[in-house]
């Protein structure tokens, strides 16, 4: 079953009806199928996949067919969209993979790339120590040592049960005989492509036709330099990557251009399992990436915050929920600034920020009638211690495993550089590091001192791959892309279906907002009232609406054991699909 391209078409209909739900005091149920939702999610019973791209959502459902699991599937999907979504697919950068089994076991795997050994703190100020931010998005020097190959091997090989090779001869054979280009990919390509690949010959050569103009939809896109690399990954495992012909082929395009990567750094990358950050909301648990992503710590921290407050009574898309919610958010981002960074490197108060005294007494702070200014808002004194240009998929299989991966190469397309004949598009994840201590990023995102550039570090991430719980039981699968606005979007979809009874679908239409504390700014989406942004402004909040933020792909599991799954509107060419 293919989902449907539901429209904010009957928004006002929806917001009646959330309104008067919120009258009453606890949470409404959630919904699934009935007649007065708005939305309606795919349903299917075995197995199912959402994901940014339809060649790589069938490519994850065939996988289950065959018997593979959830995360066989989830390997197969991420190795095709390194084919059919360079935009943001790849093997030539790094991210998060959430597990949760059947038996509910929770691990999540982070293959966050690293900073090069030769990498330093200062390396991307200029002459009069400004932070230069062509260096670290496109230049040589913005590369990290990717982590895709090596997470997803160690993901197949423990987790999984059918041979690498098997997963990615679907992406072998779409990069070997092409697929049609679809329309986000072309457009894609005709305006942050054309920036950033057209200065680089081996990029040009594969995304832009012979008369100069980029692949349009419709046309085939053959990648044989990305299928031989693919190839050789599955004769010779993660090695031909990290260790053999792909790492020549990367360590020599680095080092004909100022790079920074060698052999030895390929050669020494490592993904790890961590413990992922947990919480519980409102009797939900709540699992989710731990650092070096911010993702799953602020994602706890702000319903901490939240569970001190009666959205469900405020109703979805009031004036208060939405200034405590943002007010929330502002508190996290600021801690955010200050705390976060590669746990291997600085020491991150993980229980201290998730804990509910600490929500508490931010929620006291909060005001629902004035808005407190960023300004005096610091980082909080704790007890002792993202365009949408990165990619999310959710696979459940028939046995109730269920993967969340949130992978990216930063910015649309990376650095833009492809390294050598590999056909690899390689990341510039190094911009995710703070160049200079309160200095925005490419995110508007303010650092610090725990995540200045490090050798073998792994730069802050806001990646948010997240699995809810209800009754031990694996309940809702969800991420979404959006650099620094990838946390509040998840934190939607949690918040929409928990305190607002939607169902998956309308969690995932409904309209978004955002504060990330600096700038203080609230960005809010077409699709709330006029009324509730002047009440919003009469509090002080700087509303700004702005284009959509996030691509969310999301399964929920039904009190009747079905899978519910949504692909978000807000993209086209995405596909929630099962059997
Ligand atoms: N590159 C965006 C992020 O990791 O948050």
């Amino acid at each position: 079953m293919i989902t449907t391209r539901f429209c904010q078409l009957s928004w006002s209909v929806m917001l009646c009806f959330s309104l008067v739900q919120g009258a009453s005091a606890a949470p409404s149920p959630v919904s699934y199928g009935v007649e007065t939702d708005t939305f309606h999610p795919v349903k299917e019973q075995h197995g199912m996949v959402a994901s940014v791209d339809a060649l790589a959502t069938q490519v994850g459902v065939d996988i289950l067919k065959q018997g593979g699991n959830a995360v066989d599937a989830a390997v197969a999907v991420g190795f095709a969209l390194a084919v059919t979504h360079p935009q943001a697919g790849n093997l030539g950068g790094g991210g998060f993979m959430m597990l949760r089994t059947a038996s509910g076991r929770t691990t999540a795997i982070d293959f966050r790339e690293m900073a090069p050994a030769r990498a330093s703190r200062d390396m991307f100020l200029d002459a009069n120590g400004n932070a230069d931010s062509k260096r670290s998005l496109t230049s040589h020097l913005a590369t990290g040592t990717p982590g895709s190959v090596a997470g997803f091997a160690l993901a197949a090989q423990k987790y999984g049960t059918l041979p690498l090779s098997r997963l990615l001869a679907p992406a072998i054979k779409l990069a070997r005989d092409g697929f049609v280009v679809n329309e986000a990919l072309a457009d894609d390509l005709n305006t942050y492509g054309k920036e950033v690949l057209l200065a680089h010959p081996n990029s040009k050569a594969i995304f832009f036709k012979a008369d100069g103009a980029p692949y349009q939809k419709g046309e085939k896109l053959v990648q044989k330099n990305l299928a031989h690399s693919l190839s050789l990954i599955a004769k010779q495992g993660p090695d031909a990557f990290y260790k053999g012909a792909i790492a020549d082929q990367i360590a020599s395009e680095m080092a004909a251009n100022g790079g920074l990567i060698g052999k030895a750094d390929l050669a020494a990358y490592r993904a790890v399992e961590r413990k992922p950050v947990s919480g519980s909301y409102r009797g939900y648990e709540v699992f989710s990436m731990p650092p070096p992503s911010s993702g799953g710590i602020h994602i706890v921290q702000i319903l901490n915050i939240l569970e001190n407050f009666d959205l469900a009574k405020m109703g979805f898309g009031s004036a208060d929920a939405i200034q405590v919610v943002a007010e929330a958010e502002k508190y996290a981002y600021a801690d955010r600034s200050e705390y976060l960074g590669d746990p291997d490197f600085v020491k991150v108060p993980v229980q201290a920020l998730t804990s509910k005294a600490y929500a508490k007494s931010l929620a006291q702070q909060i005001d629902l009638a004035k808005v407190r200014p960023s300004s005096e808002i610091k980082p909080g004194k704790l007890a002792p211690y993202e365009s949408n240009q990165t990619t999310h998929f959710s696979v459940v299989d028939s046995k109730g495993n269920a993967v969340a991966v949130t992978y990216t190469l930063n910015t649309n397309f990376g650095s833009g550089i492809v390294a050598g004949n590999s056909g690899i598009l390689m990341n510039n994840e190094m911009d995710d590091f703070s160049a200079k201590p309160g200095t925005p990023n490419v995110y508007g995102l303010v650092g610090g001192e725990a995540n200045a550039v490090q050798p073998a570090k792994r730069p802050l991430s806001s990646m948010s791959p997240t699995i809810v719980a209800k009754d031990g039981k694996t309940w809702l699968v969800t991420g979404s892309p959006g650099g620094s606005r990838i946390i509040t979007t998840v934190l939607q979809m949690v918040v929409n279906s928990i305190d607002f009874g939607m169902n998956v679908a309308e969690a995932t239409a409904a309209p978004r907002f955002h504060h990330q504390w600096l700038p203080d700014q609230l960005r809010v989406e077409k699709g709330f009232s006029p009324d509730t942004l002047r009440l919003l402004e009469t509090k002080g909040q700087h509303v700004k609406v702005q284009p959509a933020m996030g691509s969310t792909q999301s399964i929920m599991i039904g009190p009747d054991g079905m899978l519910y799954g949504a692909s978000d509107p807000r993209t086209v060419d995405d596909l929630t699909a099962g059997y």
